[in-house]
């Protein structure tokens, strides 16, 4: 295995990058790299590693959804107490990685997470289907615990549910929207010669450089 790990080898050749070519708003950018990603990959292409600070103070790093791209933040939904709820409320500076392999393209994204609003939450909750929602309530995400607990929690807000057309979200639950002040662009290149260019904000506007690869 370890040889094979060392010996795998690949030459990135799909795409290209020229500074002349990038938009002054790297949003506009992302934007059309995400869309271009859900045409190869429509089921994986909005996964993301979200990396935190964890609150012993080191490091900590997860997948999650992307469920809105809007024109200035990123959004995703979670639990508000789970490991990485508390890390965000308690430090916000947040990285985030996209890797679509298809496309030989790798996103990075520093900036600042907070809380959406009660309004964009519980649209986006009430959009799920029952059973995530309900499963919602019933997960004390990220803490330990027997399965035939969450079983039993499942159970018990399925009856308190019942009947009730709609289903109100849970108070711990609900979105962060990540804010960028760096976002950088790396399209894979032959002998590893990538092309990578970094944005970063500037008061409302934004500079760009390269980086060597
Ligand atoms: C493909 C994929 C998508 C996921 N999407 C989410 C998500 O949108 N929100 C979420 O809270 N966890 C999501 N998870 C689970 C997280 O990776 C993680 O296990 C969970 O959120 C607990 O992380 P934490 O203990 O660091 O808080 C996803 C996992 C995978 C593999």
């Amino acid at each position: 295995m370890s040889d094979a790990v060392s010996s795998a080898r690949k030459d990135y050749a799909k795409g290209a990058l020229h500074k002349e070519d990038l938009p002054a708003n790297p949003m506009l950018l992302l934007n059309q790299w995400v869309a271009d990603a859900a045409e190869v990959d429509p089921e994986d292409y909005n996964a993301m590693c979200i990396a935190t600070h964890s609150l012993s103070g080191g490091s900590n790093g997860r997948i999650v959804l992307l469920r809105a791209l809007e024109d200035d933040c990123l959004r995703f939904f979670t639990n508000y107490e789970s490991e990485k709820g508390k890390e965000i409320l308690a430090s916000p500076q947040v990285a985030c990685i996209f890797f679509w392999k298809e496309l030989e393209r790798q996103l990075r994204v520093r900036g600042k997470a907070v809380p959406s609003s009660d309004a964009v939450s519980d649209a986006y909750f009430a959009s799920r289907p029952r059973s995530s929602q309900i499963g919602a309530w019933a997960s004390r995400q990220s803490r330990q615990g027997e399965e035939v607990k969450l079983t039993e929690r499942i159970i018990s807000y399925q009856a308190q549910f019942e009947g009730q057309d709609v289903i109100p979200r849970p108070p711990f639950w609900g979105g962060f929207e990540i804010y960028a002040d760096e976002i950088e662009f790396w399209q894979g290149r032959p002998s590893r010669l990538h092309n990578r260019y970094l944005y970063t904000k500037q008061g409302p506007s934004w500079s760009l450089g390269r980086l060597d690869p």
